[in-house]
């Protein structure tokens, strides 16, 4: 289906609720969750359009995530535990980054889009340059220019070099599946912490993937799962696309499909059970803590249509 920006605008923002928008624009029946995307994987423009939204105005976002995941797991940065962080369906990268600055450890990035995986390591790169040149200036502030290269040079020290490497270097990406976590040969229960921020709806079969998450955690290990809810309020899922989204109409599109394919609340908690995973609470998705000031233009609507889920083996 061809989408032309203007009409595809004015008939989604009348339509009055999700099974009416897939009706129009997928021309599928909701009655529960369905699974229409062409593929799970995002690639080509939807992960290109969804790497440009992230860098241009979700990177606050991705902190409040990192913070909430530290707060929520009660993560601590105690150098006596190696930490080993998975980040399953990490897209480019953007949270798995930003919890390589504020945790400790190793953390892996893993989704099945090629192309996801390159735009994280273009981001990994990017990252680097941003701690060297954050590092750089905060010297300058304190006025320690006298040993310094001349950042313009952009020669920076081996020091500083080392320290924006050892930050970025502890995450590391890999093109691969939520469903083979678990193959054969590979080492079980080797996670401290599974993240998975918005992939869960991606996973034509959240059950498996569930699965396959918790055999991978060691025991005492956390799972932190955020995702939106199919059943949330209408209208709000419609604020949240927001101009920037509206930008790219087939990210809209993908948008539609993903709330389509969401768990509700109660579907989560009916699949843990039936996995026999009986440790975990699920709460509405407020960030828990507000020490990062919102400077958004958009609004996130995160306690209304998000939850998050934490799992405890
Ligand atoms: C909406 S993106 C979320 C990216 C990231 N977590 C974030 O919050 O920015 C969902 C990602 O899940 C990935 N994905 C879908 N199916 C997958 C699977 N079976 N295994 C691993 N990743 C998968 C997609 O390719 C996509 O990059």
């Amino acid at each position: 289906m061809t989408l032309n920006p203007p009409t595809f605008r004015r008939d989604l923002e009348h339509t009055q609720s999700l099974a009416e928008a897939i009706y129009t624009f997928f021309g599928r029946t909701l009655e529960e969750r369905l699974c229409i995307f062409d593929s799970e994987a995002m690639e080509g423009e939807v992960a290109q359009a969804y790497n440009d939204l992230g860098l241009q105005s979700r990177r606050e976002t991705y902190k409040r995530i990192a913070e909430d995941f530290r707060l929520r797991t009660q993560y601590s940065d105690d150098p006596q535990h190696q930490r080993r962080i998975l980040e399953v369906g990490c897209g480019s990268g953007l949270l798995t980054l930003t919890l390589a600055e504020q945790t400790i450890g190793m953390i892996f990035g893993l989704d099945v889009s090629a192309d996801m995986i390159a735009l994280a390591n273009k981001n990994k790169e990017n990252k680097r340059q941003e701690i060297m040149e954050k590092i750089i200036r905060e010297y300058a502030c304190g006025g320690y220019t006298f040993s310094l290269p001349n950042p313009a040079a952009r020669d920076p020290m081996p020091e500083i070099v080392d320290a924006a490497s050892a930050i970025t270097g502890r995450a590391r990406f890999v093109q691969g599946s939520v469903y083979n976590l678990t193959r054969p040969g590979k080492n079980e229960k080797s996670m401290d912490y599974v993240v998975c921020r918005n992939a869960l709806h991606r996973f034509r079969d959240p059950k498996e993937a569930l699965r396959q998450m918790h055999s991978i955690l060691r025991d005492g290990g956390k799972i932190y799962i955020r995702d939106l809810k199919r059943d949330a309020d209408w209208k709000t899922v419609l604020d949240r696309i927001g101009e920037s989204r509206w930008k790219t109409p087939a990210l809209v599109r993908d948008y539609l499909g993903a709330m389509a394919a969401m768990l509700t609340v109660e579907e989560l908690a009916t699949t843990l059970r039936e996995l026999d995973i009986n440790r975990f609470t699920i709460t509405d998705g407020s960030y828990k803590s507000d020490a990062t000031t919102s400077t958004l233009d958009f609004k996130e609507y995160e306690q209304a249509i998000e939850y998050v889920c934490v799992i405890e083996k």
